[in-house]
């Protein structure tokens, strides 16, 4: 199953990626987990686009092109991918239907988690503390979130237009939300 999935920071995608990977045996892509292993590591495009993630900007298209082709060339998104902050914008949106009608990969679903700002902002406050994710202050969030009302959000008509798109309510447990996603994908309601 070749899914993307989309959300504002804090939706829940990792969580939910997290979950989805272990059921269905495919790689989590994270293209936020990818940049901060760069920053890790400090390789130049790492610290640059820590740089930017600190302020809650996005890392530059082409940047990002350069880092999606790279992963998507690896053998095992052959049986399917969870693609988790990647497209941001319409340009990333374009950019990966090329790269994976190329690889005759096409995306099968775009799920997008919908919550409010209010409990965006109490959850990322609940991983500040236990996480420290730099980007995690109160002041990047409210940057993470207008970049996402602006850049974002607009992807999410992108694939609506080709009849991909299925809004999934974030309110809720992780085990809900998950069931939620189980039975748009037809995986059945069992718990994980
Ligand atoms: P990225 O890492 O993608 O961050 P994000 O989109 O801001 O999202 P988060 O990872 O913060 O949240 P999430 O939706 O994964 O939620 P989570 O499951 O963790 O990007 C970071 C930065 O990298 C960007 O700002 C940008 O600078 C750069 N970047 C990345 N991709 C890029 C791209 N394509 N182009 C340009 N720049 C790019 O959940 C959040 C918290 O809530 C967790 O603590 C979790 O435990 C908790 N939680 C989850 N579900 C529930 C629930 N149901 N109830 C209660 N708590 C919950
Ligand atoms: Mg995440």
């Amino acid at each position: 199953m070749r899914i993307v999935l989309l959300g504002p920071p804090g939706s829940g995608k990792g969580t939910q990626a997290a979950l989805l990977v272990k059921l269905l045996g495919v790689p989590h892509i994270s293209t936020g987990a990818l940049l901060r292993d760069a920053a890790y590591r400090g390789t130049e495009l790492g610290l640059k686009a820590k740089a930017l993630s600190d302020k809650g900007e996005l890392v530059p298209d082409s940047d990002m092109a350069g880092i999606l082709e790279e992963r998507l060339s690896q053998q095992d998104v052959v049986n399917g991918f969870i693609l988790d902050g990647y497209p941001r914008n319409l340009t990333q949106a374009e950019t990966l239907t090329a790269v994976l009608d190329r690889l005759k990969l096409p995306v099968e679903e775009a799920i997008l988690i919908d919550i409010d700002a209010e409990q965006i902002i109490q959850r990322i406050a609940k991983r500040a503390q236990k996480e420290g994710r730099t980007d995690d202050t109160e002041e990047t969030v409210r940057n993470r979130l207008r970049v996402y009302t602006e850049q974002t959000e607009p992807v999410a008509d992108y694939y609506k237009e080709r009849g991909l798109l299925t809004r999934v309510l974030g309110d809720g447990t992780v085990d809900e939300i998950f069931q939620r996603i189980r039975s748009i994908l037809s995986l059945g309601t069992v718990s994980a």
